[in-house]
């Protein structure tokens, strides 16, 4: 997710700095913003030379100081709270002290990292969807500490990125996950109950609730260590049964079958 909001950014005419812990994951990730600006040149929707002005504005780092002068981070990294608390203080400590640090997390406390670092009144939920470009929503989440000044700043960006920032409060999964995992998690429920096939599973809720795709084929699009890690906040967050993970999800995230980034999830890729 992080190339693509690094690619809306940079769309929207803002220079960007792109940092990753290697350099092969800064080379997929722009990959991934080439391909992506690709499709809009290809539709004649976006000019060859302003494609390259995309890519010019985006510059790539494993040197985190690279980050010492963005008036906003929107951290991106993998969803566990200890690997990001880390980068929360790594960026305290490195950037401006009026630097706003965002977090791109799917449901992890926004209060909880913000209290990892010295300015919790800056720091801010901003829940991008994916696929970034495509997708319109922001979801913007105030921790405990988070200023009326940060929020208002962050709205203002998200609108000149293109987007809708929608608020909500810090709270297990936010709005958007509390309500779509467990419906991703129902449906493995009944794919592992053998209710029906994973066709039928996705075919009835694409054709019957007009989804774009069914939950099955959105998990393994989103990633099913993802969807894990997402059950898991909200089963410990609220301590309801209601949210226990499907054994078959964790069955799956323990073989390694995450989705379409390993080319196999609940579908062969
Ligand atoms: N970059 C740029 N454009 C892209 C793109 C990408 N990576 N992927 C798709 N597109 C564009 C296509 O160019 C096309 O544009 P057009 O209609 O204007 O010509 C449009 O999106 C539709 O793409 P396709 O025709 O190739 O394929 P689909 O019609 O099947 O759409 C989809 C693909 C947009 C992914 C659609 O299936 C969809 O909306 N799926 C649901 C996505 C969703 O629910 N996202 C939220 C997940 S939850 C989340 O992110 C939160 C996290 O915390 C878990």
């Amino acid at each position: 997710m992080g190339n693509g909001i690094a690619q809306v950014a940079a769309r929207s005419g803002f220079d960007v700095v792109m940092g990753d812990v290697a350099q092969e994951f800064l080379d997929r990730g722009m990959a991934s913003v080439e391909k992506s600006l690709q499709r809009d040149v290809d539709k004649e929707r976006l000019t060859k030379d302003d494609k390259r002005s995309i890519i010019g504005r985006i510059h790539t780092t494993t040197d985190l100081s690279a980050l010492s002068k963005a008036f906003i981070v929107v951290e991106a990294v993998t969803e566990n709270f200890e690997v990001k608390s880390e980068v929360f203080k790594t960026l305290d400590r490195l950037t401006k002290p009026e630097t706003i640090l965002a977090s791109n997390t799917s449901s992890i406390s926004i209060t909880r990292l913000g209290a990892a670092t010295q300015r919790p009144d800056k720091v801010i939920g901003m829940h991008f969807m994916n696929p970034v470009p495509v997708m319109k929503l922001v979801e913007i989440i105030r921790g405990a500490a988070t200023s009326d000044e940060t929020f208002e700043k962050t709205r203002g960006l998200t609108e000149k990125l293109g987007k809708l920032p929608l608020e909500c409060h810090d709270s297990p999964g936010f709005v958007s996950n509390r309500v779509l995992m467990p419906m991703i998690n129902e449906a493995v429920f009944a794919l592992y109950e053998g209710v029906a096939t994973r066709e039928s599973i996705d075919g009835i809720m694409k054709l019957g609730m007009n989804h774009p795709m069914g939950p099955l084929a959105l998990a393994d699009f989103i990633g099913l260590d993802v969807c894990l890690a997402i059950m898991n906040v909200l089963h410990d967050g609220f301590s309801d049964s209601k949210y226990r993970p499907c054994p078959l999800l964790k069955r799956y995230v323990d073989a390694g079958w995450l989705g379409k980034k390993t080319g196999r999830g609940f579908y062969e890729y």
